[in-house]
Order: C-alpha cells, then sequence, then structure tokens
C-alpha cells in the first residue's frame, strides 16, 4: 500500500488550475524530487497535502486511510510534516528555542515562551540532539536571524524534522544559497532522513540535485504547447538535456 495517495487532487484558484486533478502515488522509504517550473503548483499541492489550504475535489488517502477533511494538527498527528519555501522561523529566538518549540507543539503542549528556560531534561535532550544532526550544534544559542541564509533553510527543515513525521516535504530546502551551500545542505538532509527511514518529497529546481539524490522524479507541469515545449526544465527531465529543440514543432 502507498505511504500516501492523492486521488483526482484538485485546488483551482478562480481561472488558475494549481493542483489539476493530481494523481500522485508515495511508496514508504522514497526520496522523491517534485520539479516542474514556476507556477507549476508544487507549492499548491503540498499546502494542500498539509491542510494549510483546502481541498476542493479529491481525495488523500494517508496510509490507507482517508484524510481529505482533517486539519492540519490531525494531518501533523498523523505524521505529515512540511518545511516553507520562504523561511518560517521565529527570527528572534535561538535556534536552540525553536528547535523546542516544534517538540513541544509536537507533543500539544501549550506552552509560554518565557517557560522555554525551564525546558524538561527529555526536550532539552532532544533538541540538541535535532541540532547536531543538522549541523547547527555550535548556533545554538544565537538567535535565528543571526544565522546565514543557508543555516536558516536548515533550520527551517529541521523544524519540521522535529514533529516526527514519517512523510517530510520539503519546499525549496536550498533556495537563495550558493552552489556550494546547496549540497552541504542536501548531504545533510538526505543523510537524515535516509538514516531515520522518513519518507521525502523535496522541491527543487537545480536538476543536478534533483539527479543526484532522488529516489524518483515527479514532473508537475502544464502549459500550452509553446510553453511546454520552451520550457528547459521539462526538458531536462524527460530527455535529460536542456535542449528543447527535441519538442520543436515539426509542421
Ligand atoms: N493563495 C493563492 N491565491 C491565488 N493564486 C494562487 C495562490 N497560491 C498560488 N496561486 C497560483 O497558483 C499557481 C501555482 O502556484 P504555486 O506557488 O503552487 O507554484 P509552484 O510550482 O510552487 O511555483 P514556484 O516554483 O515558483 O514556487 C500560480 O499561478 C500561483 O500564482
Ligand atoms: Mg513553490
Amino acid at each position: 500500500m502507498a505511504l500516501l495517495q492523492t486521488i483526482e487532487l484538485k485546488r483551482y484558484f478562480g481561472e488558475t488550475r494549481a493542483v489539476d486533478h493530481v494523481n500522485l502515488s508515495i511508496e514508504e522509504g522514497e526520496f522523491i524530487s517534485l520539479v516542474g517550473p514556476n507556477g507549476a503548483g508544487k507549492t499548491s499541492l503540498i499546502n494542500v497535502i498539509s491542510a494549510l489550504l483546502e481541498v476542493e475535489s479529491g481525495q488523500i488517502l494517508f496510509r490507507g486511510e482517508d484524510i481529505t477533511r482533517t486539519t492540519r494538527t490531525e494531518r501533523v498527528r498523523a505524521g505529515i510534516a512540511r518545511s516553507f519555501q520562504l523561511v518560517n522561523v521565529f527570527d528572534d529566538l535561538t535556534t536552540f528555542d525553536n528547535v523546542a518549540l516544534a517538540i513541544f507543539s509536537r507533543e500539544g503542549k501549550t506552552t509560554h515562551l518565557a517557560k522555554l528556560a525551564h525546558l524538561d531534561h527529555a526536550v532539552t535532550e532532544e533538541a540538541d540532539t535535532v541540532l547536531s544532526q543538522f549541523g547547527l550544534a555550535a548556533k545554538r544559542n544565537d538567535n535565528a536571524r543571526d544565522l546565514s541564509q543557508g543555516e536558516r533553510k536548515l533550520l527551517d527543515v529541521a523544524l519540521a524534522y522535529a514533529l516526527k513525521p514519517k512523510l517530510l516535504f520539503l519546499d525549496e530546502p536550498t533556495s537563495g544559497v550558493s552552489t556550494r551551500d546547496k549540497g552541504q545542505i542536501m548531504d545533510t538532509i538526505a543523510s537524515v532522513v535516509r538514516g531515520e527511514g522518513i519518507t521525502a518529497v523535496i522541491v527543487e529546481h537545480d536538476m543536478d540535485v534533483v539527479f543526484k539524490y532522488s529516489d524518483r522524479i515527479v514532473v508537475m507541469a502544464q502549459g500550452t504547447p509553446d510553453e511546454i515545449r520552451n520550457n528547459e526544465q521539462v526538458a531536462m527531465t524527460l530527455l535529460g538535456s536542456a535542449d528543447t529543440s527535441a519538442f520543436a514543432r515539426k509542421d
């Protein structure tokens, strides 16, 4: 049985067919790259699956169970977590406190920030373990706003990981960082995700990264014939070359 399956999943915004009858099946343990041109609906699909956006029609099954109408919290409890294309961390909190808060929220504990100073031992230990797994231990006491862009991206992923998901969606975890940092971020993510047996879906525009790390690649693309013909990313994925001339009009 697939870990997650979407059946004819649909979410439009007026005329914009962001998620257009998507049938996606994700097997346990896979490391999938979700690729497609800007505006293809990748983020919208993740938003619908993580309940940030309501489903218009269609179904989402998680471990065979229909979760289409469940809330965001219920999906996190079931084991679905996601990171954000634009980093979504608390800038004024330390790196450590950001992770500790994620752990608290996973446990359904409502806590005042002031109480974080008196964290119980188990949470402190777990937060420190997460920080070392993501190479952020040395930045433990730095405010998130003082981290480099690459570190902030990793922290955002760490916050989703701290929810202990079975299925983790990472929306462009390497955007806005240098090519060198990209490799380091992807190595870190791949090692944590594979080490813990987490199923991951990563949105990534850099096809070198996509080809290097993925077990499977899912392409989301739609457009007029001319838009698809001229799209290098579609050509790269379908043909292994950014040369779109193979799509050239024959007439
Ligand atoms: N909340 C919204 N309201 C209206 N339109 C939206 C909304 N969110 C997304 N869209 C539109 O839906 C389409 C898909 O957007 P989405 O952000 O899902 O694409 P994407 O594949 O993630 O693109 P990118 O690679 O640029 O991140 C776009 O045309 C976008 O403008
Ligand atoms: Mg997006």
